[in-house]
């Protein structure tokens, strides 16, 4: 079998960083399965698919045009890396990924990042939906003003103009929307390792997740 580790939880929560380390520390592949939400609500928001038209979406996840080279995103060969990154497309993602026709046309997609020689998976559901079997899953937290203040960080390095208030709201409103959905609620699986990053860097939590991988 091909061993997989999930890294899920929150915005903000350095799940992102994590993941690509411990991917790049282990040699194994990645799958930012976040990105595939974004991606998705992108592609409906340019072809002026409504948020509420369940159909039209579904085809369009099992579709998605899609092509991940290096670094970069491309959607019908056009770079959306940066375009997907917008706290306004964070939010239509959040709102299309409670629908259950959306997650089902993404699920395929997802199964195929698992690869020789492993995959570290980086998500909402990784360890509670997609890959339920993982031997090792992280469920990755910190305080909602921490994680704010990273992704304001974030967001401002990447040239967005973003009020810290603003961020705030914004990611408590995607986070009750991804822990009160009824379909692959945001919560720990049974047997996930839970780990607190408010006051850890960056370093600590690779550190910690990649001993658990070789314990
Ligand atoms: O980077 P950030 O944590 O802000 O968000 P993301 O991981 O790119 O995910 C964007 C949105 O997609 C989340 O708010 C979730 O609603 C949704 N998502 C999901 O439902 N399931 C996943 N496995 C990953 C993301």
């Amino acid at each position: 079998v091909i061993p997989v580790i999930t890294i899920d939880g929150p915005s903000g929560s350095g799940k992102g960083t994590a993941t690509a380390l411990v991917a790049q520390a282990l040699g194994w592949n990645l799958l930012d399965s976040g990105a595939l939400y974004r991606i998705l609500a992108l592609a409906a928001e340019q072809s002026g698919i409504a948020r509420t038209n369940e159909a039209s979406l579904r085809t369009l996840a099992a579709q998605l045009p899609v092509e991940f080279t290096g670094e970069r995103i491309l959607l019908n060969g056009a770079d959306i890396s940066r375009a997907i990154r917008s706290e306004t497309v964070g939010t239509f993602a959040s709102e299309i990924a409670a629908l259950p026709s959306v997650r089902e046309g993404l699920l395929k997609r997802q199964h195929a990042f698992r690869e020789l020689p492993g995959l570290v998976a980086d998500g909402r559901d990784m360890g509670t939906v997609i890959f339920p079997e993982a031997p090792l899953k992280v469920f990755l937290t910190a305080s909602a003003e921490e994680r704010a203040r990273r992704r304001y960080l974030q967001l401002k390095d990447s040239g967005e103009t973003v009020n810290l208030a603003d961020l705030v709201e914004e990611i408590r409103a995607r986070d009750e929307r991804d822990i009160n959905r009824p379909i692959a609620p945001l919560k720990p699986a049974e047997d996930a390792v839970v780990l607190d990053s408010t006051t850890m860097t960056i370093e600590q939590v690779v550190n910690h997740i990649l001993s658990e991988a070789t314990s």
